[in-house]
C-alpha cells in the first residue's frame, strides 16, 4: 500500500492543511514529523474554519489515528489548549485517535522567552522574524542533548535531573541576555501538572507505524513549513530549525526510507513568505498588494502580513529535487483570476551570469534578479472549480507551463479554501 508524504515546496503556507485534510479520507494514519506549533494550518469544511498548529490536519476527519512523531518539538501546554479548542468545535481527541512519540522533545516556556529575547536584541539584518514560539531553542536543546522529552514526564527523579541539566545551560544564557534565572520549582510544578495530560497519548510511534505499514494501512505524513525554510536547503539563516524536506518523514517518525512511496509537494500558484530573508520575486507594487488581499495572506500563527510575489519556477524546480517530489498540488489558482498578465520567474541574473538555481550564499541570494516570462491572464473565475474542464484555457496553459518549468506533474489542483473544491488528476495513494 502506498504511503504519501506531503511537504511544502516554497516558504510555507502553501495550503498543506487543506490538502492533508482532503487526502486523509484515503489514509488510515496521519503523522506529523517535524516542526512544532510554529505551523498554522487552516481547514475550511462546509464553511466551518479549523485552525491547527501542532495536531495533524487529519484529526478533523475522525476515525483516523493521528500521530506526533519524534521529529516534532512539542509544547505540551499549547497542545492541551489546542485539543480543548477543537473539542469545542466538535472534534474529540482520545488516546485511541492520537499518539505522541515518547522520544519527542518538549518546548518549555524558557524556549519561547529565549526565542523572543534574541529576536528583540538582534539588529535589523540579524532578525529572523521567527514565530516566537521557541522552536529554534528547543531544537538546539535536542541536538545539545539536554531536552526534556515526553518519556521523562513519567518518572519524577528523571524529570528533576533533566530539568536541572537544561537549566545549567539556560541560566548561563539568560544571564548574558539580562534575563532573570529560571524559576526551577515553578517549571517543575507546571511540568508535573501537565504530565498526565500528555502521557496518556504517549507511545512507541516507530513501532506502531511500522506495524500499521506491515498490515497494509496507509500512512499520510504531514509536513509543516516549506522546503525553503529547511535548515540545510533553505535560505539559511532565514529558515526554521528543522529539516522540512521529505526525507525527514522517515527520521521524524522512525520509518525506513523505503516507507515513502509518493512525495506530494504543495505549491502555491504564486509565492509568499512570512518573516525576514531573501525573496527574489517579491512585489512591492499593486500586483503584490492584490495577491495579498485576494489570497488573504496573513499569517495564521502571528497575524503578520505575508510578503507576496510572482511564481518562482527556479525555486520550486529546486525543492522538487531536494524533496524528491513525484507530483505537486497546485493551490490558490483562483487568486490569480482577473490579472491581465501573469509573470513566472524562469532564472536569475547575478553579476552578469544567468543562474538556473538559487545560490547558497545569503549575500548572493539577496542580489539575484529574477528573469521573467509573461503569460496571458484570464478574466473568468476559477474559484470553486471541481473539474479540469471548468478551467479557462489561459489558466490551463499557466498550469501546464508551471509543470514544464519545474519538471513535475500536477496531481491535485485546489481552487478555494473549501475541502471539496479540489481537482484530482492523479491519486497519490494509488501504487
Ligand atoms: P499551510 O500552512 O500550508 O497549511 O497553509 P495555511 O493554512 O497557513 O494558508 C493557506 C490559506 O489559504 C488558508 O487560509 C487556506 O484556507 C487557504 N487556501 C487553501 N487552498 C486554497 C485555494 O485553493 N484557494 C484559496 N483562495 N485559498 C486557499
Ligand atoms: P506552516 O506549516 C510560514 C517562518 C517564520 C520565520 C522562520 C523561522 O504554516 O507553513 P521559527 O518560529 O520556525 O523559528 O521561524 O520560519 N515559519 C513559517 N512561515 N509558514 C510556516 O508554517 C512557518 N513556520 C515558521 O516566519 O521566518
Ligand atoms: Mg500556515
Amino acid at each position: 500500500m502506498a504511503n504519501v508524504v506531503v511537504v511544502g515546496a516554497q516558504w510555507g503556507d502553501e495550503g498543506k492543511g487543506k490538502i492533508v485534510d482532503w487526502l486523509s479520507e484515503r489514509a488510515d494514519v496521519i503523522a506529523r514529523f517535524q516542526g512544532g506549533h510554529n505551523a498554522g494550518h487552516t481547514l475550511v469544511i462546509d464553511g466551518k474554519v479549523f485552525k491547527l498548529n501542532a495536531l495533524p490536519s487529519g484529526v478533523v476527519r475522525g476515525g483516523k489515528l493521528s500521530v506526533i512523531g519524534n521529529g516534532v518539538v512539542l509544547d505540551p501546554w499549547h497542545l492541551v489548549k489546542e485539543i480543548d479548542s477543537i473539542r469545542v468545535q466538535g472534534v474529540e481527541i482520545t488516546p485511541e485517535t492520537l499518539m505522541i512519540a515518547e522520544n519527542t522533545p518538549l518546548i518549555l516556556p524558557i524556549h519561547g522567552e529565549l526565542d523572543r529575547a534574541r529576536e528583540e536584541a538582534a539588529s535589523k539584518g540579524a532578525k529572523i522574524g521567527t514565530t516566537g514560539r521557541g522552536i529554534g531553542p528547543a531544537y538546539e536543546d535536542k541536538v545539545g542533548r539536554r531536552s526534556v522529552r515526553v518519556a521523562d514526564l513519567a518518572d519524577d527523579a528523571t524529570l528533576v535531573a533533566r530539568v536541572d541539566r537544561a537549566l545549567l545551560h539556560h541560566d548561563a544564557l539568560r544571564r548574558g541576555l539580562g534575563l532573570e534565572p529560571v524559576d526551577r520549582d515553578g517549571l517543575l510544578a507546571s511540568l508535573r501538572e501537565i504530565a498526565p495530560e500528555i502521557l496518556k497519548y504517549a507511545g512507541p510511534v516507530w513501532k506502531v507505524l511500522n506495524e500499521k505499514r506491515r498490515s497494509g494501512k496507509r500512512i499520510l505524513f504531514e509536513g509543516a513549513q516549506g522546503a525553503l525554510l529547511d535548515i540545510d536547503f533553505g535560505t539559511y539563516p532565514y529558515v526554521t530549525s528543522s529539516n522540512v524536506i521529505a526525507g525527514q518523514a522517515a527520521t521524524g517518525t522512525g520509518m525506513g526510507p523505503g516507507a515513502i512511496d509518493f512525495v506530494l509537494g504543495i505549491v502555491k500558484a504564486y509565492t509568499t513568505r512570512v518573516g525576514e530573508g531573501p525573496f527574489p520575486t517579491e512585489l512591492h507594487d499593486e500586483d503584490g498588494q492584490r495577491l495579498g488581499e485576494r489570497g488573504r495572506e496573513f499569517g495564521t500563527v502571528t497575524g503578520r502580513k505575508r510578503r507576496c510575489g510572482w511564481f518562482d519556477a527556479v525555486l520550486v524546480r529546486q525543492t522538487c529535487v531536494t524533496s524528491g517530489v513525484n507530483g505537486i498540488s497546485l493551490t490558490k489558482l483562483d487568486v490569480l483570476d482577473g490579472f491581465e498578465t501573469i509573470r513566472i520567474c524562469t532564472g536569475y541574473e547575478l553579476d552578469g551570469a544567468v543562474l538556473d538555481h538559487l545560490p547558497i550564499a545569503a549575500e548572493q541570494q539577496a542580489r539575484c534578479t529574477p528573469i521573467y516570462e509573461e503569460m496571458e491572464g484570464w478574466t473568468e473565475s476559477t474559484e470553486g472549480a471541481r473539474s479540469w474542464n471548468d478551467l479557462p484555457g489561459a489558466a490551463v496553459k499557466y498550469v501546464r507551463r508551471i509543470e514544464e518549468l519545474i519538471g513535475c506533474p500536477v496531481a491535485l489542483l485546489s481552487t478555494s479554501p473549501e475541502r471539496e473544491d479540489t481537482i484530482l488528476v492523479t491519486d497519490p495513494f494509488v501504487d
